[in-house]
């Protein structure tokens, strides 16, 4: 049994006061878009997304990650609203399902539910109070009776605490004969697709409540939407992670992005970040780090070391207030406050305290290669492009400007001086004591 679903995102979506449309806006580094369409891909082959505001720049962004989705234009002139959004649409299956393209915790098990009622006409109710902003659902003896907008709803409807969670299943005739025949005389002068439900019910179609969690089916309207939407995504990825062996201390506090990877047993610290296509392997992450983009494994990083795109970093030990850039570290020790952009660096290699990969001249990026068995003194430069062989010695602020061979020690240093006796001499006359 084939099932179409169609997913509604042709909305302005003003209560987002943004540029930004509001299904691209991200939680927990996706579009809310993006989570819909890989739940609905595992229920759906015939998947239909209806655009009108910002369409070129949200359907550029789907074809991005998704292959085979159908993209509608809506005539919002004309027909604006839920309902007027699926004028003229034809359906691939008899069974319909119907999306809100704001609802971004949605799952697919969740909506196989909608299936397994066998029923013609089924309509999401959750329980939320209070319950603004979403449309309030009256039900009697287990039917739906009618929807009321909160924009329309008298005192005593408004109180309502079930509401329409926004997804319908149906067949495709009731949408072929009942979308024709929507009005707008409503506060918003929009076609509601809800007030197809009433329509239906008047013909005797019986519409079916079900009953389904909030933490699921919230819609996002505004910014604080938004965040709370995240947090229950971000809670879900934390526990999907902790139950393949990811241990995490105060977890409330990490943010973990939905593309990222941990392998092994790793330990997360509070604070920190993951972002990106990260795959941390078998590793230690200490306090207020964060790692984008990049490959880890079998390494200690941090607190507060920033790992960003393009680093690979195996066996290294990464500490505080080091930062790494396109950096490959095999067997490596970073220990603190430093720069390490665009360079590849051996095993067993010291690097020192203050240690400054100077990549960039302004207009290029350059690479800096130091080699195995190198120990690198504190505040040293490296003036890229630069090469250092094994087995070299680098002395403590050195400005590196030439590749050093093998054996050797590398030392630019000014004499040291010392002027006895200028203290109490300095101080006197600048008459600090007055
Ligand atoms: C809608 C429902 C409400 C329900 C709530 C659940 C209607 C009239 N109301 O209200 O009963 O409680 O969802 O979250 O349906 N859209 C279009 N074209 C338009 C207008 C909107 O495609 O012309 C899309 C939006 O992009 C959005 C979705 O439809 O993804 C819902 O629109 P929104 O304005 O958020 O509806 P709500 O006021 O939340
Ligand atoms: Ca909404």
């Amino acid at each position: 049994m084939g099932l179409s679903i169609v997913i509604l995102a042709a909305g302005a979506g003003s209560r987002m006061r943004s540029k930004t449309p509001k299904v691209l806006h991200k939680i927990a580094g996706k579009e809310m878009i993006f989570y819909i369409l890989r739940e609905a891909k595992k229920l759906s082959d015939d998947i239909k997304v209806v655009l009108f505001h910002d369409r070129d720049r949200i359907k550029e962004a789907i074809e991005s990650s998704f292959e085979n989705i159908e993209f509608i234009t809506q005539d919002h002139k004309n027909y604006p609203g839920t309902g007027g959004a699926l004028r003229g649409i034809e359906y691939r299956y008899e069974n319909v399902l119907i999306l809100n393209g704001d609802m971004p915790l949605i799952t697919a098990s969740s909506l196989e539910e909608f299936v397994k009622t066998k029923e013609e006409f089924v309509l999401s109710v959750i329980s939320v109070d209070p319950p603004n902003s979403y449309g309030k659902v009256v039900i009697k003896d287990d039917k739906v009776v009618r929807i009321v907008e909160q924009k329309d709803a008298t005192k005593e409807i408004e109180n309502l605490k079930s509401v329409n969670g926004g997804v319908y299943y149906l067949k495709r005739e009731f949408l072929d004969k009942y979308i024709p025949k929507l009005k707008n005389n409503n506060a918003q002068k929009e076609y509601y697709l809800t007030d197809v439900v009433e329509m239906a019910i008047k013909d005797k179609i019986v519409v079916t409540p079900l009953f389904l969690p909030h933490e699921i089916y919230r819609g996002v309207n505004s910014k604080g939407d938004l965040s709370v939407a995240e947090e229950i995504m971000l809670k879900r990825v934390r526990a999907k992670w902790q139950d393949s062996g990811v241990s995490m201390r105060m977890p409330e506090t990490i943010y973990i992005e939905d593309g990222v990877r941990f392998e092994g047993e790793c330990y997360l610290e509070n604070s920190t970040s993951f972002y990106g296509d990260s795959i941390i392997k078998e590793s230690t992450i200490k306090c207020g780090t964060t790692i984008e983009d990049a490959k880890i494994s079998n390494s200690t990083l941090g607190p507060y070391a920033r790992v960003r795109g393009g680093c690979e970093i195996e066996d290294s030990t990464i500490g505080n207030f080091v930062e790494t850039k396109k950096a490959l570290l095999k067997g490596v020790k970073a220990g603190h406050l430093s720069y390490l952009g665009d360079c590849e660096i051996g095993a067993r290699t010291n690097i020192g305290a203050g240690t400054i990969t100077c990549n960039y001249d302004g207009k290029s990026k350059y690479k800096t290669i130091i080699g195995k068995d190198v120990f690198v003194g504190s505040d040293t430069q490296f003036v890229a492009p630069v090469n250092i062989e094994d087995r070299v010695i680098i002395a403590a602020g050195t400005t590196v400007t030439k590749d050093a061979k093998s054996g050797s020690l590398v030392i630019s240093r000014g004499k040291d001086r010392e002027i006895e006796g200028f203290y109490d001499s300095f101080f006197r006359s600048n008459s600090l004591e007055s």
